[in-house]
């Protein structure tokens, strides 16, 4: 019996996980000009994938558009296997949303604004107060269940709007910019949450971010994107060894020190009163170290800040030379 044969009768051996975003041709255009330029992706069922890209790539429009809360100029867009020029409704019903801004109701109270999100939904008044309650547990507000939203700090804000977003128990999670603006130890919070969310309840998440740490700790793959174009796709680690060379000289405070041209396979980069350069082995990078004397410098392994650096253009920054392998 041939494989394909073998494999017909055992589906199970040939299953891959259903996709629940599927973007093809991805456009939307504001005027004359794309925020979101052709793109196609496609999100599976468990999976954290992320959107990395920074100011002004095209990150919240995507999301919204996946939300149904702005329409496609073209392309295609399925979500939960449906169609969001037709079918927004249900989606929206299928799916919890945190946008990049909190929108909590300043006059309610933190448990008001779950019970009353939850009306939105139609879920019954009982198990909306249960909802509610586990989730208040979940991000350990429970405490605070009576304050106000005014007196909550940013994280406290941040964790309630993904407790919010999971009232109907959504299958996929569209978070854009979870973290921005907290500060590094409730980063950190922030994530364990996400992390312990995906473990217990196997929800697939969408995120979009612009700390590469978060990209890195969080997402199973990614999308690089800038422009509104996708630069690159795949895990971070996929990402590192197809982007960058395997080790990075970082030179930091610089000042109007020249960049060294690229020679021998080395690429250069600067970017804030930082110099980089790249080469597939650390000797190759020793020399270069040697012209920085009394300068702050290491060789490390490189990372996905470098592949980020290495892709997203910044007309404000030089660089020098190509990525090489
Ligand atoms: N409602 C709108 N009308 C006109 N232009 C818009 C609108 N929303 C976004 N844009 C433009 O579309 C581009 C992409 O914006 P978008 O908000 O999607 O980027 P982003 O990746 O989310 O950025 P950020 O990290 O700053 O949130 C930007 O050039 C932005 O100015
Ligand atoms: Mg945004």
């Amino acid at each position: 019996m041939t494989n394909t044969a073998l494999e017909s009768l055992h589906p199970v051996l040939n299953s891959k996980p259903p996709v629940v975003v599927q973007a093809r041709a991805l456009t939307k255009v504001y005027g004359r000009q794309p925020a979101v330029d052709a793109i196609d992706f496609s999100v599976s069922r468990g999976e954290t994938f992320g959107l990395l890209g920074p100011n002004g790539a095209g990150k919240s429009t995507t999301m919204r558009m996946i939300a149904c809360r702005t329409p496609l100029t073209s392309g295609e867009l399925f979500v939960e296997g449906r169609d969001v020029r037709t079918q927004a409704r249900e989606i929206r019903s299928l799916i919890g949303v945190v946008p990049q801004e909190n929108n909590l109701d300043p006059d309610l109270n933190v448990l008001r604004n779950l019970i009353v999100y939850a009306s939105y939904y139609r879920i019954p008044k009982t198990r909306a107060a249960q909802r509610a309650a586990e989730l208040l547990d979940f991000i350990g507000l429970s405490e605070r269940a009576d304050a106000k939203i005014d007196h909550l700090s940013g994280g406290m804000k941040r964790r309630l709007m993904i407790a919010r977003s999971l009232l109907h128990e959504p299958r996929l999670l569209v978070l854009d910019e979870p973290t921005t603006g907290l500060d590094p130890q409730v980063r950190q919070e922030i994530w364990q949450k996400l992390e312990e969310l995906r473990r217990v309840s196997g929800v697939t998440i969408l995120l979009s971010t612009h700390y590469m740490e978060e990209a890195e700790k969080l997402c199973e793959r990614l999308v690089v994107i800038d422009h509104g174009k996708i630069l690159a796709t795949g895990t971070p680690r996929e990402l590192v060894s197809a982007q960058v060379s395997r080790f990075a000289l970082e030179v930091r405070d610089v000042g109007d020190l020249p960049l060294r041209a690229a020679r021998n396979g080395v690429s250069a980069v600067t970017r804030s009163n930082a110099h980089f350069y790249f080469a597939a082995d650390a000797e190759t990078l020793t020399p270069i170290m040697k012209e920085y004397e009394g300068r702050r410098r290491m060789i490390r392994l490189s990372n996905l800040e470098d592949v980020f650096l290495q892709l997203v253009s910044d007309n404000d920054e030089t660089r020098a030379g190509s990525p090489s392998q």
